[in-house]
């Protein structure tokens, strides 16, 4: 469903512009939004019982061209916030990409989660309206549950006397201590991912921009009364996104939302270790004797999982890779990477400088050419493709050979020349995700750039282009597949060049 829906979102906008494919990006953008837009209301924001309200309304109400779009831009991508953190954290739960060496990005994400959602009933809190009143005296009594403090903190909420005005700057300088503490933990939090995208396309970023703006014009933010501590607030609204946890209070005793929060963050967090059917690989090895330390690894591995160390076996290579398993997710592209993984080598049991122990390159070779020595008719195809993408298996015929591997990026260039010249098949098709929509991120993109030749390893220029064809398809796309493969068949036969290899092959 969730990939029926994207394919959607790429009829409307495009691979390039598919918010589903943007969600983290998306996230630090509308965080960037919510800094500068806090940082201007925080410069008019007056600290105090008896002014705060005050400072917020004026914002609002006098200086609502500006003041007042920046306070609805604040509420608004706050919320946008909260919604894509929602999907992204969704989406990589559907995808199942956050097993094996993702957990550590998963449970940053976890905490994330939580450190947000505080900010913003902080957030809240300093508007100082009837809203505010309801989530304070609301969370105090809740934290009053715990055995952590000798007198209810809900005590200092009894009248408007009790209160005094260090509550007001405490949750001022909270408020703008947080966003620290989130930019730290979204730093953490893709600490290990290598180009990780941070930044939504800009055609994207402006949309979104213009979307909040639309809001913030057409439904201004604004506050709900002034508080009273004397008077039990009533009838008011709340921001599900932040505020979902009160009603759950108001339903339940504050032991049961206690029990409730910390039960589905811990599962939620336990995720990574459950069972599941998703299945996990072996990490990948690197064989010491045949690494150079050219470091094409580390620059192709889409999760820092590849260093680089000073030779420890006396080679006369200044550097060897070696891989930290704790964060390989056993893709492969490292593998595809590597100048030494080439099917031109005469041994039968050859060893590339890193491999993936559950199909090494020789293996890899050895069951392409048994793919390719059954394939019969005018048109040989051989097909590449990737085991988190569409099912390729589907498309093995009597004129197609096909080979799954864990992403597409895992093929050497080589491999393509070697089928195509030296056993004869008259085309090699090459799928796997959805553009702009790699499995292991990188996959797809090092896939083109190296068959373009403009990333090593390069599909070398005596490998014909028209006798190559890459088609990106998730399992959602196998009816499109099998048309683009079939379109293809018919091209290399009517090249001509199909008879032509028949008559050379016999
Ligand atoms: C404000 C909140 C968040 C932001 C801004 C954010 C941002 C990002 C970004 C930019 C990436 C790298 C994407 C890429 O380049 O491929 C990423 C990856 C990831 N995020 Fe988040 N994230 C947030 C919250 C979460 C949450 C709540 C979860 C789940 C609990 C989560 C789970 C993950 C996982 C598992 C990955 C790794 C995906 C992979 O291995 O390719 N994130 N996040
Ligand atoms: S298989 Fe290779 S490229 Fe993929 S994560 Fe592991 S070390 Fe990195
Ligand atoms: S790409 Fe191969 S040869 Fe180069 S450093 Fe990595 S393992 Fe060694």
């Amino acid at each position: 469903m969730l990939l029926r829906f994207e394919g959607l979102l790429n009829k409307i906008f495009g691979n390039d512009l598919n918010p589903f494919y943007y969600l983290g990006a998306l996230g630090f953008y509308f965080f960037w939004i919510m800094v500068i837009s806090g940082a201007y209301t925080y410069a008019f924001y007056e600290t105090g019982k008896e002014v705060s309200y005050a400072s917020v309304e004026y914002l609002t109400h006098e200086q609502w061209y500006f003041g007042g779009i920046m306070r609805s831009l604040h509420r608004y991508a706050a919320d946008a916030l909260v919604l894509v953190m929602l999907l992204h954290l969704l989406r990589e739960f559907i995808l199942g990409r956050y097993r094996g060496a993702r957990w550590f990005a998963w449970v940053t994400g976890v905490l994330l989660i939580w450190l947000i959602i505080t900010s913003g009933i902080n957030g809240y809190w300093m508007v100082w309206d009837t809203l505010a009143q309801y989530s304070a005296v609301a969370t105090l009594e809740w934290f009053d549950w715990l055995p952590i403090f000798d007198e209810p903190m809900s005590r200092n909420f009894v009248s408007n006397d009790a209160l005094n005005d260090r509550f007001f700057s405490l949750i001022s300088f909270a408020h703008a201590t947080f966003p620290l503490f989130v930019l730290f933990f979204l730093w953490i939090h893709i600490l290990h991912i290598s180009y990780p995208v941070v930044n939504p396309k800009r055609a994207l970023a402006l949309g979104m921009l213009l979307a909040l703006l639309v809001l913030a014009l057409a439904v201004p933010a604004l506050s709900q009364g002034q508080a009273d501590l004397g008077i039990e607030p009533r009838n008011i609204g709340i921001d599900w996104f932040y505020l979902f946890i009160y009603p759950l209070l108001d339903i339940g005793s504050a032991g049961q939302v206690w029990a409730l929060v910390v039960v589905l963050s811990l599962v939620i967090g336990a995720l990574p270790w459950l069972p599941t059917r998703f299945k996990q690989i072996p990490v990948a090895e690197v064989s010491l004797k045949d690494c150079s330390g050219c470091t094409r690894c580390v620059a192709d591995c889409p999760y820092e999982a590849v260093v680089m160390r000073p030779r420890s076996d006396g080679m006369h290579f200044l550097e060897e890779a070696v891989v930290v398993p704790d964060r390989c997710v056993s893709c492969g592209i490292c593998v595809g990477a590597c100048p030494s993984s080439t099917p031109f080598r005469s041994d039968a049991g050859y060893v590339s400088g890193i491999e993936m122990p559950s199909l090494p390159m020789s293996g890899l070779r050895t069951e392409m050419m048994n793919g390719v020595a059954k394939l019969e008719g005018d048109v040989r195809v051989m097909v590449f493709g990737c085991d988190n993408a569409a099912d390729i298996g589907k498309l093995r015929g009597k004129g197609v050979a096909v080979l799954s591997l864990p992403c597409t990026a895992m093929l050497p260039p080589s491999f393509i020349e070697y089928v195509l010249h030296e056993h004869h098949v008259d085309g090699v098709f090459i799928t796997g995700c959805r553009e702009n929509d790699c499995y292991h991120r990188m996959g797809g993109l090092w896939t083109e750039q190296r068959l373009a030749a403009t990333r090593e390893p390069r599909l070398r220029s005596r490998a014909e282009r028209e006798r190559i064809r890459q088609f990106w398809a998730s399992s959602a796309d196998f009816e499109a597949l099998s048309l683009e493969l079939e379109s293809f068949r018919s091209s290399l036969a009517e090249s001509g060049d199909a008879s032509k290899r028949v008559v050379d092959r016999e």
